[in-house]
């Protein structure tokens, strides 16, 4: 028995936009969730982290590489096994306005998965509902209504019941949060947490700075233009970032001490990102980097282990 869920092998996801063009939206990325925890994926806009979640959960194909669940290879999985595969993970969306089927009773929208899959019907489907209302901290007198009588952060509420619904292992919530009001935020956070103590989920929680999944991420994995440049757990990551892009976002975060702040160095980052359309060569991130060099321009460095749990993928290492 192993204690990981979920591990992927050199994850490639590239879209041809026409004309001979290529978009490597992931390209080729290495890590491995472990079960029960919540793994958080970060990186600024367009690095590729809604792909990577959308290709691991299958509603994209994969363009090489291997998507390991429980030790089996979801790749090669065809017919009824594929499908059970999919009935263990879910996802939540970023936006809880457009995710939800405005036609559609709360009831109809959570219990889709169980009508899919055939799980439930009639009086067991209507109480498999209201349980899963209260799991969320709504109650049964929302099943009849539609999702425009709800605020955000109640449609996310009921987002997460749907994911629920079929009981999967593994959730990906890709943004979960970003669209709601700050003093919301807390309470779907806490949800989040609440939901994984009592049923053992795993989650891949993806948010575009690491202020937000500080605390809920046990490991967080930074991305930057399709690739993936530090692995480790959140504590080491917030005490000792060792990849100049990591480095970077952690300075951006505000710090509430102002002994602590002087002590910390704010690195503003030069220039955009480039295009994922024509990256540069070697290393994605050397036009930006205060640490560039010559090397760096000629080869992406691999991603290592530079100290135990602590994966980089730096020259500098
Ligand atoms: N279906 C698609 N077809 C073509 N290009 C796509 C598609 N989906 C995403 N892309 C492109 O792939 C790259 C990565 O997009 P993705 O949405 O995965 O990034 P992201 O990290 O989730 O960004 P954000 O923080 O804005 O959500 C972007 O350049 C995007 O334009
Ligand atoms: S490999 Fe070079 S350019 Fe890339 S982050 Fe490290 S030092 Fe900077
Ligand atoms: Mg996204």
């Amino acid at each position: 028995m192993s204690d990981t869920l979920l591990e992927v092998r050199n994850l490639k996801k590239h879209f041809h936009l026409g004309g001979g063009s290529v978009l490597k939206a992931v390209d080729g990325i290495n890590f491995a969730i472990h079960k029960g925890e919540t793994f958080g994926l970060v990186g600024e806009s367009g690095c590729g982290k809604s792909t990577a979640g959308r290709t691991i959960i299958g509603l994209y194909n994969s363009t090489d590489g291997d998507i390991l669940f429980d030790g089996k290879n979801v790749n090669r999985l065809k017919g009824k096994e594929a499908k059970e595969y999919t009935r263990k993970m879910q996802m939540v969306f970023q936006d809880p306005y457009a995710s939800l089927n405005p036609r559609m009773t709360v009831e109809n929208i959570i219990a889709e998965g169980l009508d899919i899959h055939n799980l439930a019907s009639g009086k067991a489907r209507r109480e498999r509902v209201y349980e899963l209302l209260d799991a969320v901290g709504l109650n049964k007198e929302h099943a009849s209504r539609f999702p425009h009588e709800f605020s955000g952060g109640q449609r996310q509420r009921i987002g997460i019941a749907r994911a629920l619904a079929i009981e999967p292992q593994f959730i990906v919530a890709d943004e979960p949060i970003s669209a709601l009001d700050v003093s919301v935020q807390a309470q779907v956070v806490n949800l989040f947490a609440k939901l994984q103590k009592e049923r053992g989920l795993t989650y891949l929680f993806i948010a575009h700075d690491l202020a937000m999944v500080k605390h809920i991420s046990d490991r967080i994995g930074v991305m930057y233009l399709g690739k993936m440049m530090e692995v480790t757990t959140s504590h080491m990551l917030y005490a000792k970032p060792l990849h100049p892009y990591s480095q970077s976002l952690l300075s951006a975060i505000p710090v509430p001490d102002p002994k602590e702040a002087g002590k910390r160095e704010r690195i503003v980052l030069q220039g955009e990102v480039p295009s994922p359309v024509n990256p540069p060569s070697g290393c994605p991130f050397r036009t930006r980097c205060p640490h560039a060099m010559e090397v760096c321009s000629q080869k992406m460095p691999d991603m290592q282990e530079v100290e135990p749990g602590h994966f980089v993928a730096c020259h500098l290492y």
